[in-house]
């Protein structure tokens, strides 16, 4: 149950999303900048106080899937299945758009992004709106995403026209991007539900369709999403040292996230270490908040000693790749 103050807040919110302004708010995986996604306006706003190029789609939030007629156009039959095992939580299906969607909204393409969030605040602010919500992470484009009402205010600061804050997310990793129609269902982004448990509910093999290289780019996967602004290194176990000492002896200053018993920190010199959880719902928890906090502190290197290759990784391996990708995309264009 929320307190009173908070559903307070949840209507005035409402009230500013209905004036055309913008609302920072929590969901299950991170905080989404949001406005009202039948306004182009007010969606322009979050285009600019995100410093996001116009043409990259946004989710549409909806409060529960009798809501998703306002958006797509032939809802195909899968969805129910999908929606009835994984509404609300941190899966987006790209589905056929009603033309009345606005362009602002998809990018000008012909799907449209939809979601069901599973918070509390963000299901109130969505019952108290009645309509949907269209919302990216509410970061500066490019940049690692929020999972507190601290991040927002650090990343965006002023521009937002309320933040409301439900505490640290949940999940902590964006949702499951998949996109659907009647012939296949293609994962264009992994997150917080698996493949496994997609292909599961669905009874058909789910195609992979983003890319684990740098320079191929597909809808909701580019290479510059994600990063920390302090270069973020990746490295298995067995050179993981041997680099730190590389950046040490000409004078660096690192941080290390290696994986082990968790909250373990060792101050020595110039390297910090810190222990990172070893499972990957713990991780993916645990990734954006650590990579913000270490942001603040001033060293030249991140280094993450690599997790495990396995299917249950796939979210912060896709994570820590795309950060540490652009990095070195990063330097080779400084160089
Ligand atoms: O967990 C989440 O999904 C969070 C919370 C706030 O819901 N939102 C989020 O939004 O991560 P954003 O905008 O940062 O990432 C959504 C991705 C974008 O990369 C976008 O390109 C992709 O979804 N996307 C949205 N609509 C799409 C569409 N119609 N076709 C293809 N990709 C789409
Ligand atoms: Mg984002």
């Amino acid at each position: 149950m929320l307190d009173a103050l908070m559903q307070k807040k949840i209507h005035a919110a409402a009230d500013l999303l209905r004036a055309g302004e913008t609302v920072a708010f929590p969901t299950e995986t991170v905080y989404g900048l949001g406005a009202d996604a039948s306004n182009p306006v007010a969606i322009e706003k979050i285009f600019t106080i995100k410093g996001r190029p116009a043409d990259h789609p946004l989710i549409v939030h909806i409060a529960d899937v009798t809501q998703l007629e306002l958006y797509v156009e032939k809802i195909p039959r899968s969805v129910w299945r999908l929606s009835a095992r994984f509404w609300p939580g941190p899966l987006t299906l790209i589905l056929p758009r009603r033309s009345d969607v606005p362009n602002q909204v998809t990018g000008g393409q012909d799907t449209v992004g939809v979601r069901v969030p599973d918070h509390p605040v963000a299901t109130s602010l969505l019952k108290a709106f009645g309509r949907g919500i269209a919302a990216p992470s509410a970061n500066p484009f490019g940049r690692v995403s929020p999972t507190t009402a601290e991040h927002v205010r650090a990343g965006l600061g002023s521009g937002v026209g309320m933040i409301l804050d439900g505490g640290p997310c949940r999940v902590g990793v964006e949702s499951t991007i998949l996109s659907l129609d009647e012939k296949s269902a293609v994962l264009l982004r992994p997150g917080g539900i698996s493949v496994a448990e997609i292909e599961e509910t669905l009874g058909r093999h789910v195609l992979p369709g983003y890319s684990r290289e740098p320079r191929l780019r597909s809808p909701g996967s580019l290479p510059s999403h994600y990063a920390p602004v302090t270069p973020l290194e990746v490295h298995p176990n067995a050179t993981l040292w041997h680099r730190v000492f590389q950046i040490i002896s000409h004078g660096g200053k690192v941080a290390v996230l290696n994986l082990g018993k968790t909250g373990e920190k060792l101050e020595c010199g110039s390297v910090n270490a810190v222990s990172m959880p070893l499972t990957a719902f713990e991780y993916g928890q645990a990734l954006y908040s650590t990579l913000h906090h270490l942001d603040r502190e001033g060293f030249d290197r991140i280094l993450l000693e690599a997790p495990p290759d396995l299917p249950e990784w796939l979210a912060v391996n896709d994570r820590i790749r795309r950060a540490s990708q652009t990095s070195s995309l990063e330097r080779e264009a400084a160089q």
